[in-house]
């Protein structure tokens, strides 16, 4: 049975990545700051005669995320899903908060490293030695003014650490390749979520907004395919390579 390790698993894309492996059959050990109030993910758990269960991690807190590396030392993870990840209201040139950068980092950046770092060995011992971080349409340097969007300077916050995030996922490509473990960034698309729907004008609907379903099934059908030849790679959902 294939496994898989994702944080933020309580909503948007992670629940969906919890719901469609859960139908498909997969381990799922899903992680979140709150199991208590993880309702639609209990539910799912629930169900699923114990290949779902449901573990508290906040991604900042290293001293957990060590913790529960130790608890599942001898559980092999086919996929870690570095899923979690926090949006940040626009941040207007001329009024950056730097404190909030600096959470941001935390959140978006180092904890994708530091959850990478703690799960390494059990990724290294499974069938299918995949890392995937989230990258965005954001974090590509070379597309101006983040691509076709049209939110200019008002994103250098998050973009920064989706783009490290990039890097970061490159970095580790190039250190786990030897041990045979794949690592990819995947853009899962402007989705509709809490976080995607977020950043819509106000006279933008959710109409424009990819699904939730579409996004994991296309990112699903994309991690089937990956082999070692494509660590380093960046994604988007349907299988496209994202610009650096
Ligand atoms: N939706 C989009 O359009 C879009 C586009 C590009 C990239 N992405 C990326 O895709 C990933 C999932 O996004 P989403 O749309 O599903 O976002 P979302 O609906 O806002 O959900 C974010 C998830 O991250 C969790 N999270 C935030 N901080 C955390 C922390 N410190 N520890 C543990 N979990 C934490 C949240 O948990 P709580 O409920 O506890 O807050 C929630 O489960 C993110 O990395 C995002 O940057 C999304």
């Amino acid at each position: 049975m294939d496994t898989m390790l994702l944080t933020g698993a309580n909503r948007g894309l992670g629940l969906e990545w919890v719901r469609q492996l859960d139908q498909a059959g997969w381990r799922v050990l899903a992680c979140c700051r709150n199991p208590a109030k993880a309702a639609e993910l209990n539910a799912i758990a629930a169900k699923s005669k114990g290949r779902v269960t449901v573990h508290k991690l906040d991604v900042t807190h290293h001293g957990q995320v060590d913790k529960l590396a130790h608890e599942l030392r001898d559980v092999p993870i086919d996929v870690l899903n570095n899923n979690a990840g926090v949006l940040p209201t626009r941040d207007r040139w001329g009024e950056t908060d730097y404190h909030k950068w600096q959470e941001l980092i935390w959140t978006n950046l180092f904890s994708t490293c530091k959850v990478s770092e703690a799960f390494t060995p059990h990724v290294a011992k499974s069938r299918r030695k995949i890392i995937l971080t989230m990258a965005s349409t954001l974090s590509s340097v070379s597309m101006p003014g983040g691509g076709p969007l049209v939110w200019g300077d008002e994103k250098h916050v998050y973009r920064t650490t989706k783009a490290g995030i990039n890097m970061l996922a490159k970095s580790m490509s190039g250190y786990l390749k030897p041990m045979g473990i794949i690592v990819v960034s995947i853009n899962p698309g402007w989705a509709n979520t809490e976080m995607g729907r977020q950043d819509l004008e106000p006279d933008q609907t959710t109409d424009i907004l990819l699904d939730p379903v579409v996004s994991i099934r296309s990112m699903r059908q994309l991690i089937d395919k990956l082999t070692l030849n494509e660590t380093g790679n960046l994604y988007k959902w349907n299988g496209e390579e994202l610009p650096p």
